[in-house]
């Protein structure tokens, strides 16, 4: 994995001191640290509440704990860079990319050509296409030189495409008065002014199938002509907002579909990003526990596609905690990893398992994957109490298994949580015996995680 990640370790000590606020959990190991590990990215927008000092001390302990890349809710869209004809105001962006310098973070830059957010000024020029065109490369030019070298990736043309049908949007300001050549002349210009940075064409419902009538069809069509004509485009952005699939009748969208779309990219060596991720409930419905134990199954479907496609690196969602979502406007509750009071949800510990239990394949060169000297393996090479990471614990917390008992020591008090190796919650106990019995369990692998206090201690185990 890239540069941000060499930063990444050395902030990581200084990560890890918020770690501990939201969970016990968190306070060792990190879903930063992890995804440091397997070599991807994963991260979550700056709320733009963030910006003006309005959110608690912990929303930011946490962020900088848990991600290694950051991407602004609105402060680098057109209405806040330029508010006013070629006055730019960088304030703002340069508040986050110095938060991310500070913090060895990797930056996404969202978002250069899009028709919403919009200033008023813009659509003075409607019926100018030449004038559109001086607007449109003058904003890419001062935006991307001002942030040359920091903004390591920028999503060049957002939701250009048509919700209805296969074919461009044609409600922009920017299809309307120049054609859709703006599209091609956005990758062009940003290429131009920094030929290092990654640039992605980002948008929706990219997770609703690959056909000619879908809109990932008609996307990997015009990126198949940009790669041939030399347009500089390096990876497709799918947002994937997504609505839990017992409450939304009409879902057609599904992790399989976003896979497919990163496998036909891999074809045209395009990246496939997850970048701003929520899979919410419908608002006003009761979501019971088992609705965000499935969430997080759902979050981890998606993390897959990231950790086992080898043209895919980021997975980013669109918010840290529910109670600061964007998601009440769509109707939709409940969509993120953090609860209302910043407490971890099922979803984050299905992305942490996920995280904790995923091997890349010995046979292939998956990205630049760094595999752990802290991995290590039972010299018999059996799966049995294979410990797989032991988390550097307090005291002298340890576990064994013998049959269906889960034995620890090290504890005046224990909770025991058992995970299979898809990260799914199967059995959850706490007692001061040191005892478990895990009869209910099926034989196989799982992973289990010990907490005690600050203390934890993640293995996998074979029950036999
Ligand atoms: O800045 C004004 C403020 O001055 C005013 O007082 C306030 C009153 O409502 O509005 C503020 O602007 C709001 C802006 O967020 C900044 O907070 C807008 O009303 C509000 O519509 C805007 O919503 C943003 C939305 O994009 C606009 O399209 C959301 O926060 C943001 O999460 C959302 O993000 C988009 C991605 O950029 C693209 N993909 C979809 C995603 C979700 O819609």
């Amino acid at each position: 994995m890239k540069k941000a990640h060499a930063l990444a370790g050395l902030v990581l000590s200084t990560a890890l001191l918020g770690a501990g606020i939201s969970s016990a959990f968190a306070a060792d190991e990190t879903l930063r640290s992890l995804a440091d590990k397997n070599g991807i990215y994963i991260g979550a927008i700056l709320n733009s509440q963030w910006f003006s000092g309005g959110l608690p001390g912990n929303y930011e302990q946490i962020h900088k704990a848990q991600f290694n890349i950051v991407v602004a809710e609105n402060e680098m869209k057109f209405d806040a860079t330029e508010p006013q004809e070629g006055r730019f105001n960088y304030n703002n962006g340069d508040k986050m990319v110095k938060y991310a310098q500070q913090n060895g973070m990797r930056v996404r830059g969202h978002a250069l050509a899009w028709h919403s957010q919009v200033p008023n000024w813009v659509n003075n020029y409607k019926n100018d296409k030449k004038k559109l065109l001086a607007v449109l490369k003058n904003h890419i030019e001062k935006v991307v030189g001002h942030w040359k070298g920091k903004v390591a990736e920028w999503d060049v043309v957002n939701e250009a495409i048509s919700n209805n049908e296969p074919m461009w949007r044609s409600q922009s300001v920017w299809y309307q008065g120049i054609g859709p050549e703006f599209i091609d002349s956005a990758f062009v210009w940003t290429h131009a002014v920094d030929p290092d940075a990654e640039l992605c064409y980002n948008d929706y419902n990219l997770e609703q199938g690959i056909n000619p009538k879908a809109k990932a069809g008609f996307l990997l069509e015009q990126v198949k002509r940009w790669v041939k004509n030399g347009i500089p485009i390096h990876c497709v952005g799918s947002q994937t907002h997504v609505e839990d699939t017992t409450t939304d009748k009409h879902f057609i969208g599904s992790p399989d579909s976003l896979r497919s779309l990163a496998k036909e990219l891999a074809k045209l060596n395009v990246k496939l990003k997850i970048t701003e991720l929520d899979i919410g409930f419908k608002s006003g419905i009761n979501v019971s526990k088992k609705d965000l134990e499935r969430q997080g199954q759902t979050f981890r479907q998606y993390l897959d596609i990231i950790l086992e496609e080898p043209n895919a690196d980021t997975y980013l969602i669109w918010g840290v905690s529910d109670k600061w979502s964007w998601l009440g406007g769509l109707n939709r509750q409940k969509g993120l990893i953090y609860d209302d009071n910043l407490k971890p949800k099922p979803a984050f510990d299905s992305i942490l398992v996920r995280l904790q239990t995923y091997e890349p394949p010995k046979d292939t060169a998956k990205k630049d994957t760094v595999v752990q000297d802290s991995i290590k393996k039972d010299s018999t090479g059996k799966d049995s109490i294979n410990a797989i990471r032991t988390i550097p614990s307090l005291n002298s917390l340890s576990m064994h298994v013998a049959g269906h008992t889960l034995f620890v020591t090290g504890a005046k008090t224990a909770k025991v949580d058992v995970f299979d190796m898809q990260g799914r919650p199967i059995f959850s106990a706490e007692n001061n015996k040191g005892v478990f019995d895990l009869t209910t369990i099926a034989e196989g692998l799982y992973v289990v995680r010990v907490q005690s206090g600050f203390s934890n201690l993640t293995k996998r185990i074979s029950i036999k």
